[in-house]
Order: structure tokens, then C-alpha cells, then sequence
């Protein structure tokens, strides 16, 4: 179970002599190391371009956030956004450290359930969910986040035809007046308690008290009201919104009790929860830096808040639930890419960097979202200029403007930091391309745990009806 004490892996932590993150730095050799494997040897052996991940960077980044929160609100339970990162074997450590997941749509839930994810610790989440992730929700007893009035009629159907009783939650749309006067930085922009409303997801509150009266009155005995779900998403980095959103959250439980009887066990806060370093990193050109708030402080500003509306309306405090992605994923994983022509245009003083990474395999980029680059086989060298690092797709895919350099060359690599979140799991095959492998690093350990395309992966889709066939070839 979630709240179950994670099993014992020890994280032995490694010296390097310059740190990006607890476990990814430059080693004594210059080199770019992830925990106890050279970069520059990985990529010579697993090929390029490459995703590395590392187990230990993730199993502390996890054991960070939930130590962050439960410091401050015990009964919380995290549940780890797998869209962030949805690697079997990914989901299999979270499994071992005690986390529950998020999932969005049928794969994601199946890949959790077939990694022997706890399906009591998971919530199925989806604005328009289909018949069939339903259908496998309920015959594994996920808990639906209920998204629509009509959805709630088709979970009860499902429930009643497979005769299982489900737990279901009500994602709600709150108005956060209090942050009519703050504004969403990166990805979205305007007032941020107007970005929630025009967004898709969530319901009102007169929505949420018709589901809760008619979960109550007509259907109570197959389905059981078990949380209210919000996502504020990755609007800013501040814990003080988040703090103004949990406060919102515990208010509407309350006015839900006083307006219909139900009191919720638990809230979820979904995810949108950041992680900065000095390098910066983040959206547009990385908002990202040592000045995001820490774990510690979104949980103390979570805590307080619910802990204070929850005394000011007398409701007894819920449970948590918290969904962060990138938060736990980002910072362990790296992209590597190895660099081909260097074209330089002295003319204008611009000088572009080719690899053969591209914005397929951190489509973030095109956001825009800043990652911050190390030369890997040259991470302590000097940096003498500025270039343009940029992949091989015919858009102009840029990873990097006027990134300070040493001098590379053919044959160098360069490693993307952060790329743990959204990566491979937004990854797509424009101009064809393959998407590249994923190595799992741990101590001095490394193995394949996505294995790189192949044509077929790529081509065995494509069919040509016969009628073309006979087009094309018929003439000759
Ligand atoms: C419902 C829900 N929970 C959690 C997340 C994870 O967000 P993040 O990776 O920013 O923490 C998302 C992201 O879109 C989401 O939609």
C-alpha cells in the first residue's frame, strides 16, 4: 500500500567534483557521470542519441518530495504523474518505494497495473475517458476521478455489469479568486484563476454537489465517494499559489459537507509542483532556478493552508494525495546527443553545434523550455564561446541558443540536463526519425530498459493499398 514503509534500498551517494544533482555530475576524469557510470562510456556503448536515467536520483528525488510533505501534513500520500515518465521499469521503482501513480487513459493505466502497481493507490484521471479504460478501472478497482455529468452514469453502468463496487473522485474547477491578480508564467499565460476556468478539465461546484447528491441518493451502493481532485498545474513555481489552491480545496470540502452531507476522505492536488537549479531550467528560458520553492516549502504552505480552513469551517482534516510528474522524474534523467558539422558564420559570430539529438526526443524545447547543456566528454574544459547547439530535424530545432562552450568537435558529446520528465514519453518520429534508447544507471550498473527503434518501428505501421501497387508499378 502507499502508506506502507518503502522497502530498503540504500542510496549510497556519489562524490563528484562538481554536482548538478545528487547523483549526476562531473566526475575526476572531466567527464559528465551519472552516479557511478561515465556518460562518455554509456553513450559509446549504448549508441546515440541516448536517454539515461538515473534509479537513484529518482528514488531520492521521491523520498525528498514525500518527506517534504509529511513533515508538515503526515497522511500524505504520493502518487507519481506516470505520463512524466512512463518506463516499466520506471513505474517498478516507484512500486518498491511505496508511491501510488496518476494515470491518464487506458496505456498509462495498464502499463501501472502490469508493472503490479497496488491499483488501490492509483486514480484514473481524463477529462473524456472511453468505455474501456471504464471498463478496466472498475474490474481493477482504480479510483475514477469522475470529469463529466454523464461519466458518472457510464462508471455506475460499468460498475453494475461487472458487479464491483468502485471508489470514484470529483475533479472540480475552483474559482481561486485569490489568484485573479497572479500570473501563469511559461506554458500558459493570463490571470491564473482564469487559466483553470477556460481550461478543459474539472467541473464547477454546483456540478460537484448534483455528482455528490446523486453518488449518495441512487448509486451508493457500488459507488464510494473517496476525494475531491484538483490539478493546478505547472502555472508558477511559487508554493504560495499552491498554498491559496489547498486552501481552496479544503473550503469546497467543507462547503460540500454543509451543502450535501459528504464528508471527503481525502483531497488531491494533482500535480505542477517545480524543481529549479543555479544552472536554471524550466519554460521560456528557464524560470527555473535556485529561487523555486523546495519540497519542504510547498508542503509546509499545502499543510498550512488546509490545516487552517480545515479548523476555520470545523471539517476534519483529509487526507492528501499529491501527483507529481516532473518534480521526481525530471531532474534523474539526461539526454545525450553527439555532435556532427559545426558550421560557423563568423561573419555574424554565430556558430551552430549539429547532433543528432533532436526536439523529437525533448519536444519540450519547442514550449519553449530551456535545458541546461554539458559537453560530456569535456565538462570541465573551459568554456571559450557561444553557440547554437541544434538537432538534425528540418524545423530549426534548437536545444540550446548561445550556450557557452569549449570548443567542441565531431565526434564530442553533449548531454541534456533534466530530461527525466516528458521526454520519452512525449517523443515523436518526425522526419522519420528513431526514437533512441533508455538506459537505466544505478551505482556502477547500467541496462537498456527502452530499447531504440528500428526501421520497422518506424516503417511496419505503413500500408499501401493495392490499387496504389498497381499505380505505381504497373507501367514499368
Ligand atoms: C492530473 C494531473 N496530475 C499530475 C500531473 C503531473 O504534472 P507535473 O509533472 O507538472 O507534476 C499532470 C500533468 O499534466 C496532470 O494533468
Amino acid at each position: 500500500m502507499n502508506d506502507a514503509a518503502p522497502r530498503a534500498h540504500k542510496l549510497d551517494y556519489p562524490k563528484f567534483k562538481y554536482h548538478f544533482s545528487e547523483f549526476i555530475g562531473i566526475g575526476n576524469n572531466g567527464h559528465l557521470w551519472v552516479d557511478g557510470c561515465d556518460v562518455y562510456d554509456l553513450v559509446r556503448k549504448y549508441g546515440s542519441p541516448l536517454h539515461v536515467f538515473s534509479e537513484n536520483q529518482f528514488r531520492h528525488n521521491y523520498r525528498k518530495f514525500r518527506d517534504g510533505f509529511r513533515a508538515h501534513y503526515p497522511n500524505t500520500q504520493i502518487l507519481f504523474a506516470n505520463k512524466s515518465n512512463n518506463g516499466l521499469a520506471m513505474r517498478h521503482i516507484m512500486n518498491q518505494e511505496g508511491a501510488g501513480g496518476d494515470c491518464f487513459g487506458y496505456n498509462e493505466m495498464y502499463i501501472a497495473l502490469m508493472a503490479g502497481t497496488d491499483p488501490r493507490t492509483l486514480v484514473l484521471n481524463g477529462s473524456n475517458k472511453e468505455p474501456e479504460e471504464i471498463e478496466l478501472a472498475v474490474a481493477n478497482g482504480v479510483c475514477i476521478n469522475v470529469d463529466a455529468m454523464d461519466e458518472l452514469d457510464m462508471v455506475h453502468a460499468t460498475a453494475k455489469r461487472l458487479g464491483r463496487a468502485i471508489d470514484v473522485g470529483i475533479r472540480v474547477k475552483l474559482e481561486l479568486p485569490a489568484l485573479e491578480k497572479r500570473f501563469g508564467r511559461g506554458v500558459h499565460s493570463g490571470a491564473m484563476s482564469e487559466i483553470v476556468w477556460r481550461e478543459k478539465w474539472g467541473m464547477p461546484y454546483e456540478q460537484a454537489v448534483e455528482i455528490t447528491k446523486r453518488v449518495r441518493s441512487e448509486m451508493s451502493n457500488l459507488l464510494h465517494l473517496k476525494e475531491l481532485h484538483f490539478h493546478l498545474s505547472r502555472l508558477d513555481n511559487q508554493a504560495k499559489d499552491f498554498g491559496v489552491m489547498a486552501g481552496e480545496m479544503a473550503e469546497w470540502a467543507a462547503q460540500l459537507r454543509d451543502d450535501t452531507g459528504w464528508v471527503a476522505p481525502y483531497i488531491d492536488l494533482g500535480g505542477g509542483w517545480t524543481f529549479g537549479r543555479k544552472e536554471k531550467t524550466g519554460v521560456q528560458d528557464g524560470i527555473d532556478d535556485e529561487s523555486v520553492s523546495s519540497y519542504e516549502e510547498y508542503g509546509a504552505a499545502v499543510a498550512a493552508a488546509v490545516i487552517a480552513e480545515c479548523k476555520k469551517r470545523n471539517f476534519p482534516l483529509p487526507g492528501l494525495k499529491i501527483e507529481p510528474g516532473r518534480a521526481i522524474s525530471g531532474k534523474a534523467g539526461i539526454s545525450v546527443g553527439r555532435v556532427g558539422a559545426i558550421k560557423d558564420w563568423s561573419k555574424k559570430s554565430y556558430k551552430w553545434v549539429n547532433v543528432d539529438l533532436s526536439g523529437n526526443h525533448v519536444p519540450w524545447i519547442t514550449i519553449p523550455h530551456r535545458y541546461h547543456i554539458v559537453p560530456v566528454n569535456k565538462a570541465d574544459q573551459k568554456t571559450v564561446e557561444k553557440v547554437f547547439i541544434v538537432g538534425p530535424l528540418c524545423t530549426h530545432d534548437v536545444l540550446g541558443r548561445d550556450r557557452d562552450m569549449p570548443k567542441l568537435e565531431r565526434g564530442d558529446y553533449i548531454a541534456l540536463l533534466d530530461t527525466g520528465a516528458y521526454a520519452e514519453s512525449t517523443s515523436a518520429n518526425f522526419n522519420a526519425q528513431f526514437r533512441p534508447a533508455t538506459v537505466l544507471v544505478s551505482g556502477g550498473e547500467a541496462d537498456v530498459t527502452t530499447e531504440r527503434e528500428r526501421l520497422s518501428d518506424v516503417m511496419g505501421r505503413f500500408r499501401v493499398p493495392p490499387r496504389l501497387l498497381a499505380g505505381s508499378f504497373a507501367a514499368r
